[in-house]
C-alpha cells in the first residue's frame, strides 16, 4: 500500500486517474489531491473518503510514494525537480528526457527511468497502439496522419464550453467563446504553437513521440491536428508506408493479439467506430483497412480512442502499476 498524490485531480485527467485508482484497486493508503488554489477546500470522493484539495507547497509530497502529475507542464515544470517521490507526469514537460512510456510497447524502457516517467500525446498515443506490432514486423517508413480531436483533449474547461456554446447556438444565444471563432458546429486547425516550419507543436508531438517510443529516429511523420465539436475521444486517420509488404490477413491477425486494441468494423454495414463508440472505453478501436494503390507497401487505417483514458489516465495508472512492481 503506497502514498499516492494526483496533482490536478479536478481536471480533465485527473479525474478520471482518480476513478481509475478506485477502479483498477490501485494500492492506495493514502490519497492526497491537490488543484490550483481555486479548488483548494472543495471536495473530491475516492472510495467511502472525501479528500479534501489541497494547494502544493514545498512540504506537500515529502511523505508521498507516487505522484501523478496531471496540471500541466509549467506545474510539472515548477514542482516535479523539487519532489522526491516516483512521478508519472502526463504533460511533456519531461518527455524528452525521461522514459516515454505505452507499457504494452516499450516497457522495457521503464527501467532507466530517474523518478520520473512520462505519458505521452493522446494523439500519438491512439496511432501507436495500433501501429507497433506492424512496425516490428514490416517496419515503418512514413506516416501521414490527419486526427480530428475532441474537445476534451485541450482539458475541462473547453468540454464545458463546448456544451454551453453548442446550447446557445442551438437556442439562437449570443456566445462568448474564449477562441477567436465559434467551436459548436466548426473545426479548427490544432491551436497549439506554431512552429516556423507551419507545423503546430500538436504535430511535432507526433513526429518525435513515435520515434521515441518505436525506437526509430528515422520513421518520417507529417500530421495534420484538427480539433472537431465531439466531446471526448479522438479519431486518427493514418497512412503508412512500411519497408516490406505486408496482407491485410496478416495486419488483421496482429492486431487481433495485442491487448488494449480492438479491431471494430461490420463492412456490410459500412460500420466503423466513432468517438461515441470509445468513449468511456480503455481500448483503442481500429479497422477500416485498406491498401494504398497509389504507392507500394502503404497501408490506410482508421483508430479512435478515448484520450482520456489510454492516451492519459489510464495510461498513467498501467505505468504506475508497473512501477510500484519494480519498487
Ligand atoms: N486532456 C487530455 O486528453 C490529455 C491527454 C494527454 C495528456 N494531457 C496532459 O495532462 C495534463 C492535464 O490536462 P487536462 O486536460 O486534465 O487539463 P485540465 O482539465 O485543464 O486540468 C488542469 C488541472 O490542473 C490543476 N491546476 C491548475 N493550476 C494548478 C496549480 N497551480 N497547482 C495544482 N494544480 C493546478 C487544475 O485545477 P483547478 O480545477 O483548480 O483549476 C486542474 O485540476 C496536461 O499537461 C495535458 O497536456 C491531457
Amino acid at each position: 500500500m503506497k502514498n499516492i498524490a494526483i496533482v490536478g485531480a479536478t481536471g480533465a485527467v485527473g479525474q478520471e486517474i482518480l476513478r481509475l485508482l478506485q477502479h483498477r484497486e490501485f494500492p492506495v493508503s493514502r490519497l492526497r489531491c491537490f488543484a490550483s488554489s481555486r479548488s483548494v477546500g472543495k471536495i473530491v470522493h475516492f472510495k467511502s473518503e472525501e479528500i479534501a484539495l489541497e494547494a502544493l507547497d514545498e512540504h506537500s509530497l515529502k511523505e508521498t510514494d507516487l505522484a501523478f502529475f496531471a496540471a500541466g507542464g509549467t506545474i510539472s515544470r515548477e514542482w516535479i525537480p523539487r519532489t522526491k517521490c516516483l512521478v508519472v507526469d502526463s504533460s511533456s514537460a519531461f518527455r524528452e528526457s525521461a522514459p516515454l512510456i505505452i507499457p504494452e510497447i516499450n516497457i522495457h524502457a521503464l527501467n532507466t527511468h530517474r523518478g520520473v516517467v512520462s505519458s505521452p500525446n493522446c494523439a500519438a498515443t491512439i496511432l501507436l497502439m495500433p501501429l507497433f506490432p506492424l512496425h516490428r514486423q514490416y517496419k515503418v517508413k512514413r506516416i501521414v496522419a490527419s486526427t480530428f480531436q475532441a474537445a476534451s483533449g485541450a482539458g475541462a474547461h473547453l468540454m464545458e464550453e463546448l456544451k454551453k456554446e453548442t446550447e446557445a447556438f442551438l437556442e439562437s444565444r449570443p456566445f462568448s467563446h474564449s477562441l477567436p471563432f465559434p467551436y459548436a458546429f466548426n473545426l479548427f486547425p490544432h491551436n497549439s504553437l506554431l512552429h516556423p516550419s507551419g507545423y503546430v507543436e500538436e504535430e511535432r508531438k507526433m513526429l518525435y513521440e513515435t520515434r521515441k517510443i518505436l525506437e526509430d529516429p528515422e520513421i518520417q511523420v507529417s500530421a495534420t491536428c484538427v480539433r472537431v465539436p465531439v466531446l471526448r475521444a479522438h479519431s486518427i486517420a493514418a497512412n503508412v508506408e512500411f519497408h516490406k509488404p505486408f496482407s491485410l490477413e496478416a495486419i488483421y491477425k496482429a492486431w487481433a493479439q495485442v491487448p488494449g486494441l480492438k479491431i471494430f468494423e461490420d463492412r456490410s454495414m459500412n460500420r466503423f467506430a466513432t468517438p461515441f463508440d470509445a468513449t468511456g472505453k480503455d481500448e483503442i478501436f481500429c479497422g477500416r483497412l485498406r491498401i494504398d494503390p497509389s504507392q507500394p507497401n502503404t497501408l490506410e487505417f482508421w483508430a479512435v480512442g478515448d484520450q482520456l483514458l489510454k492516451g492519459a489516465a489510464l495510461n498513467a495508472v498501467q505505468i504506475a502499476e508497473q512501477l510500484l512492481l519494480f519498487h
